[in-house]
């Protein structure tokens, strides 16, 4: 698929969804693609025409449509005061899916890309005091949070773990915003992070901001339970939870499309995504397994079954959006915003 046939299928899917959530798209052209690890690409996109991109806020994310028109999630890592370009690092993943191999591989200066604008399920709340933790590539959506915490006045300190210092990207970006506060945690060198120790350090009224791998996160899960401090931790994943979605046995149910004036029938062995694409062949997925919010869908009607990893408490309380990859109706009928 070319880059034109890409971008007309994603306008034509955003056309028909209407959604607020989803709809939103811009064109960006790549102006600097470079290494900043010995695994890790970054890239600055400005928008095609040249004006400014629209704000965002630390932990958002761009869903990005790469020409072959797989849809992947990049955390913004850039600066939110620099409206003229959006900054994304990419870890290159020989066993992933594709996305991060094609962006290394072929994705040049230059070349144009289809974003949808900005989300952002891992909002930084205000508090006095951070305590931020990456593994990996999972610095970026971690940057502006620290830079945001600094400019704010709160204290806040980094832990950043990673394969190898050769692996980790923005190590001097980080220790910029203040070499005291910052951890960097090579595995070849010191092992992993004392992520017990490090939680046991932290003020009681701190936040915790976590991003990288499964392994990582699952450990200080634990450790913040064990220190009873479950409520500070925020976290995003880069995969499926391998902690088992808490799912009743499948039921069948309805899904009316209100804006397309129809209604599917969602049995016990498919899912909404694959209900909806009956009817929808375009709708946009990506992960197919709760954790990327790329089919997140307005909830007109209905009470969802949320089984993803996006959502926090509050929002799977409001039920306001679902990701309908993996999420099911708690009510014979489900009105979507499709
Ligand atoms: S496609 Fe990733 S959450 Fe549904």
């Amino acid at each position: 698929m070319t880059i034109d046939e890409a971008q007309t299928r994603f306008e034509s899917t955003a056309g028909e969804s209407g959604d607020d959530v989803n709809d939103e798209s811009l064109r960006l052209r790549v102006v600097e693609a470079v290494d900043v690890s010995d695994c890790v690409r970054g890239f600055r996109l400005a928008a095609e025409d040249g004006t400014a991109l629209p704000a965002w806020e630390p932990g958002s994310h761009l869903d990005l449509v790469l020409p072959s028109g797989l849809i992947r999630q990049y955390s913004l890592c850039g600066d939110p005061a620099d409206g003229s370009a959006y900054e994304i690092a990419v870890l290159r993943e020989p066993e992933s899916r594709g996305g991060s191999i094609e962006l290394h591989a072929s994705v040049q200066v230059g070349d144009v890309l289809v974003a949808r604008d900005r989300r952002n399920h891992f909002e930084l709340r205000p508090a006095p005091s951070y305590l931020f933790v990456a593994g990996g590539v999972g610095i970026t959506p971690i940057l502006p949070m620290i830079r945001a915490a600094a400019d704010q006045g709160a204290t806040w300190r980094l832990v950043y773990g990673g394969r190898s210092r050769s692996s980790m990207a923005f190590v001097e970006r980080v220790t910029g915003f203040g070499a005291e506060s910052v951890d960097i945690v090579a595995h070849d060198e010191r092992g992993l992070p004392d992520l017990a120790a490090e939680v046991a350090a932290t003020n009681p009224d701190a936040l915790i901001y976590a991003c990288g791998p499964e392994g990582l996160l699952r450990a200080l899960e634990d450790v913040c339970a064990e220190a009873g401090r479950s409520s500070s931790l925020h976290f995003e994943r880069f995969g499926a939870s391998s902690e088992p979605v808490e799912a009743g046995d499948n039921t069948s149910f309805e899904v009316v499309l209100e804006r397309t004036g129809t209604t599917v029938h969602v049995t016990e062995d498919v899912t909404i995504l694959e209900a909806v694409r009956g009817v929808l062949p375009d709708a946009p997925a990506s992960c197919e397994e709760g954790f990327c919010g790329t089919c997140e869908t307005r909830v007109l009607g209905g009470v969802p079954e949320h089984r993803d990893s996006v959502l926090s408490d509050e929002e799977r309380e409001a039920n306001e959006t679902m990701m309908i990859c993996v999420g099911r109706s708690c009510t014979p009928r489900l009105i979507l915003d499709l």
